[in-house]
């Protein structure tokens, strides 16, 4: 299903894939430097006391020119592969949709709900900039943003979650292999599955289960079918849905014996999370597991500067729920929904790529922008 690069194509985006590392390598480190080199000193001769918060030192640092540089690069950088991604994929987008309808054709394993409201977090935001978003459609039964969305992602994250992009889900996969070898699901869920770059790695690590991937987007859930035929998956099905009010017919209580999300949470709001969490106790079977993969919540053991660069995607990425979503109180969401403290866990989870060579990480080591591993926060419980 990928779309097919022409040259300059191609070098537009190993340009921008390393840009991004070049900006997350070399650049980022130096906002550290900044802020304790004159940021820092100069607010604390000014207000007589420390920064308070993440916010604080975001006003602060607005008006320094390194952060103003590094910020622009980002953000720039950022247009720049959503215009990449696009002109590649409009000007094919006629074949790209003829090939996903052949592929998606007569299959039960497709369920598409075009009666489905999206909910305003969703319609009203361009996520990372990304015209459109996940859900519009140019031309009936559409697939451009999906397709756009998963050549993009390797520009994104500079190639560090693998060739297929789905070093996520099968460092999910491998860590509830090797953390709870005697569990054996055969009904895994996928909440806000995107194309499926995480849920065809658990049909592939747990073949005997059967996959459901719910996402509201349209493009997305097209894209990803197609995408998961061509790849030989059989055991997912793709259903267009919104997560927060799962038709009790069609998803019965005590239904699934997992339930996934992989970078979904933050693109959500604060009602909604509270009723997936819901959703998700109510949809999980006795001894159930619930995961969940995203990018690691504040807390006072995180730098108040590490906060506020981690915070950057809220302000000029198109993510508006981003900052909020970290500083939740996310095992109390998970306890008001019905699961038990002492059923809950925490960690990290390694990205996962066969070929090392294709996720060259920076020469100082660190593949993410803040220094720590390419690593996700992960966290979850069991039900009962
Ligand atoms: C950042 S993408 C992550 C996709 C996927 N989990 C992955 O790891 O590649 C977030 C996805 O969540 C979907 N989403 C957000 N809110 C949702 C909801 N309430 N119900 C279903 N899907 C939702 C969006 O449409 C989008 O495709």
């Amino acid at each position: 299903m990928f779309p097919e690069p022409s040259h300059d194509e191609i070098a537009r985006y190993n340009f921008l894939a390393n840009l991004n590392r070049h900006l997350a390598t070399y650049l980022s480190p130096g906002n550290r430097v900044v802020y304790e080199a004159r940021v820092r000193p100069a607010f604390r001769a000014v207000a007589g006391r420390d920064f308070r918060d993440r916010h604080e030192v975001r006003r602060a640092m607005l008006d320094d020119p390194f952060f103003q540089e590094w910020s622009a690069l980002r953000r720039n950088a950022m247009e720049m592969r959503q215009q990449a991604g696009r002109s590649m994929v409009l000007r094919q987008i006629d074949a790209l949709n003829a090939r996903a309808q052949a592929l998606n054709d007569n299959a039960g394993t497709l369920r598409l709900d075009p009666s489905l409201e999206l909910p305003s977090y969703l319609a009203k935001v361009d996520h990372h900039c990304m015209p459109g978003s996940y859900h519009t459609e140019l031309v009936p039964d559409d697939v451009s943003a999906a397709a756009n969305y998963d050549s993009g992602l390797f520009v994104t994250t500079g190639g560090a979650l693998g060739p297929m992009s789905d070093g996520g889900g099968r460092a999910v996969a491998d860590f509830v292999r090797t953390t709870f070898p005697e569990f054996s699901p055969r009904r895994i869920l996928d909440l806000g599955c995107g194309l499926g770059h995480n849920a065809v790695p658990l049909a592939q690590a747990f073949p005997d289960a059967v996959v459901v991937a719910v996402d509201t987007a349209a493009p997305m859930l097209r894209y990803g079918h197609a995408r998961a035929k061509a790849l030989g998956v059989e055991n997912i099905v793709f259903v267009q849905a919104n997560a927060e009010r799962l038709d009790p017919a069609e998803f019965p209580d005590a239904s699934f014996d997992w339930v996934q999300t992989t970078m979904f949470w933050h693109e959500t709001s604060g009602t909604a999370m509270r009723r997936i969490f819901e959703e998700i106790h109510r949809l999980l079977a006795p001894g159930g597991l619930t995961l969940h993969v995203e990018q690691p919540q504040y807390d006072e053991r995180m730098p108040l500067v590490e906060q506020m660069l981690r915070d950057w995607d809220a302000y000029y990425n198109n993510e508006p729920f981003w900052s909020a979503m970290h500083g939740i109180d996310v095992r109390g969401l998970m306890e008001d929904a019905g699961f038990r403290p002492d059923r809950m866990f925490d960690g990290y989870v390694r990205a996962k790529v066969d070929d090392e060579a294709r996720n060259p990480a920076s020469p100082t080591g660190a593949t993410e922008d803040h220094g720590r591993a390419a690593a996700w926060y992960a966290f979850g419980a069991w039900k009962n």
